[in-house]
């Protein structure tokens, strides 16, 4: 990753914040982009605090007018993007279908789907211009599996599982690689506000955890790894692929 300049969505973060850190690690400047300002400089200043270079953005993904203010400022002062996590997400309303809010529906596609939709837009067009670049976006276990009373996310995560191949198709002879990850249930706030207390529900926990043939929830650092790899020449043959990165969740 020397040298590259990758931007991670939701950075601030679980999953992001793991991939901002295992990039820098690597030699990568970080853009951390997140809707919470403070959560993402405080992981820019750990990259700087070690030596990395990072800079932080507020964006709210679901707006195209944020979308298109964070790419105007990323093209006029770092002139290129060599990779792209498109990352950040929400769970939205859980519950059977018909008892959920149209317009929690509503805002969860706007922020797990349209969001990937409106940064692959950005993201291929400065691509484009130096023939090279590598996307990857997060999708889940859930945009491969359906899953009772999670009906929109499933359906925000399917879409983002067909944008990834889709996408790729269309770029594969620009120079850009096009992938997803596809977690199973990984160890970050996002999960511990899902519905489940991994303090006091210790049964639901136990449950969700076995349904990993692994028997354990994931850990950032271990989609962080596939993220990684997905980005790095070590996949240069790669796009339009999902990875699971799951304990095996879905073979
Ligand atoms: P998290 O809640 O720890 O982090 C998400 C980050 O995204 C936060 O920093 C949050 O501020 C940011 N964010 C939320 N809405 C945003 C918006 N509108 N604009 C900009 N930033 C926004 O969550 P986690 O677990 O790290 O999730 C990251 C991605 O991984 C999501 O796309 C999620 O759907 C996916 N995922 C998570 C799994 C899990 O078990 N935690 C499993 C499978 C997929």
């Amino acid at each position: 990753m020397n040298d590259s300049i990758v931007l991670i969505t939701g950075g601030g973060s679980g999953i992001g914040k793991s991939t901002a850190l295992a990039l820098a690690a690597e030699g990568a400047t970080v853009l951390i982009a997140d809707v919470n300002l403070d959560s993402a400089q405080s992981v820019a200043d750990q990259v700087t605090e070690g030596g990395g270079t990072a800079a932080a953005y507020a964006c709210d993904v679901s707006s195209h007018e944020n979308l298109s203010q964070l790419f105007t400022s990323i093209d006029s002062h770092w002139g290129r993007l060599d990779g792209a996590v498109n990352n950040a997400g929400i769970t939205g309303p859980i519950g059977p279908l018909e008892s959920v809010d149209p317009e929690a529906i509503s805002s969860l596609i706007s922020v797990n789907l349209l969001s990937v939709l409106y940064c692959m837009q950005f993201e291929i067009d400065l691509m484009k211009r130096a023939s090279k670049g590598a996307i990857v976006n997060t999708c889940s276990i859930w945009g491969l599996n359906g899953s009772a009373n999670y009906v929109a996310y499933s359906a925000s995560k399917h879409g983002v599982a067909g944008a990834t191949k889709s996408a790729a198709l269309e770029t594969a002879t620009d120079g850009i690689r096009i992938n997803a990850v596809c977690p199973g249930f990984v160890r970050t706030p996002m999960n511990m506000q899902s519905g489940l207390s991994l303090d006091e529900d210790q049964a639901a926990l136990r449950a969700r955890e076995a349904l990993h043939p692994m028997d354990r929830f994931g850990e950032p650092e271990e989609i962080a790894a596939g993220i990684s790899f997905l980005l790095s020449e070590k996949a240069s043959f790669i796009t339009g692929h999902l990875l699971s990165v799951d304990g095996g969740f879905v073979v």
